[in-house]
């Protein structure tokens, strides 16, 4: 089954959305596999946004994402990566549709509530990036039998 990581980042948690988040994810279907709340080192904050390494926001970013406590969680489900954000919206508050998190609860970019692994490869590499294998819980989701078919 796939997998996704999910980032209630500083905005979110400041506030007050990280039950919003879990409540949308939760009524969608998915299946909560890991939770932490955590502060954010900079050598993560780094690794997880390598990609946007030179880019005008990159640096505000680091500022932003390192502020404050995030709720780090790994979602699982099928098409898991595009059902999050489907339900997250565009990255971009103003772009995204209404009734996603994002245009419910966001304005810009950088302030955008969430972040959402956006493609399978990247879920593996993120969650094995801000998880031990460990820290990933196996259960049995009763709930798939009328939600899966
Ligand atoms: P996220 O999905 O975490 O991935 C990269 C983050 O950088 C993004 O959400 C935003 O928080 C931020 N970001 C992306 N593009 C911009 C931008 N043009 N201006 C400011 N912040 C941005």
């Amino acid at each position: 089954m796939e997998r996704t990581l999910v980032l209630v980042k500083p905005d979110g948690v400041q506030r007050g959305l990280i039950g919003e988040v879990i409540s949308r994810l939760e009524r969608r279907g998915l299946k909560l596999t890991a939770a932490k709340f955590m502060m954010v080192s900079l050598d993560l904050a780094k690794a997880h946004y390598a990609e946007h390494v030179g880019k005008g926001f990159y640096e505000p970013l680091l500022k932003f994402i390192t502020s404050g406590p995030v709720m780090a969680m790994v979602w699982e489900g099928p098409n898991a990566v595009a059902a999050v954000r489907q339900t997250m919206g565009k990255t971009n508050a103003l772009e995204a549709a209404p009734g996603t998190l994002r245009h419910d609860f966001a304005l810009q970019t950088r302030f955008n509530i969430t972040h959402a692994s956006d493609c399978p490869e990247n879920g593996i590499k993120e969650i094995d990036l801000w998880f031990k294998p460990e820290e990933l819980v196996e259960w049995q989701h009763d709930l798939d039998k009328w939600i899966l078919e």
